[in-house]
């Protein structure tokens, strides 16, 4: 099974650290958005798209990509960390995806640390996350992944 994880993480690493994770146990080739070739994706078994949030959705990269993705057979999963660690901040990118009907077969959010705005007065809200835990979570969800037990829209 041959994984690619597409990953931006621009303001602390956080979204990195997941993607790292990830690919420890999906043995992933790690790629920014800017380095891929969309006809190179149809290599891949699976394909993890994910970044920090950035006003409410995937960063703007990641989301330009999506729109070029054609229809591959390869089954994609999203991750995200924000503030919130929430995953309703995935609409967007996976609705892009299943536009062009693309299976999002799993899905993982987790809190990062975020100095964003007002939060950089108080010394940052999240601190130290994403921590061990979020990261064996992450380690989980690559592993369903990998065995294909995940059913769409899980987290
Ligand atoms: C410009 C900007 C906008 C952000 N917008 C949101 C947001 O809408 N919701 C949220 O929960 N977190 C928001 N955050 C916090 C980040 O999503 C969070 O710190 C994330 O872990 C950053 O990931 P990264 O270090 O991989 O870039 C924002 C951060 C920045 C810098």
């Amino acid at each position: 099974m041959k994984t690619a994880i597409i990953c931006v993480s621009k303001h602390h690493g956080n979204t990195k650290k997941i993607a790292k994770a990830m690919a420890k146990i999906l043995k992933a080739d790690i790629f920014e958005p800017k380095d891929v070739k969309t006809k190179k994706l149809e290599e891949y078994d699976f394909i993890g798209l994910g970044s920090g949030i950035y006003a409410f959705k995937h960063d703007k990269e990641i989301l330009e990509l999506a729109c070029k993705i054609p229809k591959l057979k390869s089954s994609f999963f999203i991750f995200s960390t924000s503030g919130s660690g929430n995953a309703k901040y995935h609409k967007t990118l996976k609705k892009t995806l299943e536009s062009k009907g693309n299976k999002v077969i799993g899905e993982f959010a987790c809190p990062g640390y975020d100095t964003f705005a007002i939060f950089k007065l108080f010394g940052g809200l999240n601190k130290g996350r994403p921590n061990k835990d979020d990261l064996a979570k992450a380690e989980d969800f690559a592993k369903k992944i990998l065995n294909k037990k995940i059913s769409p829209g899980e987290i």
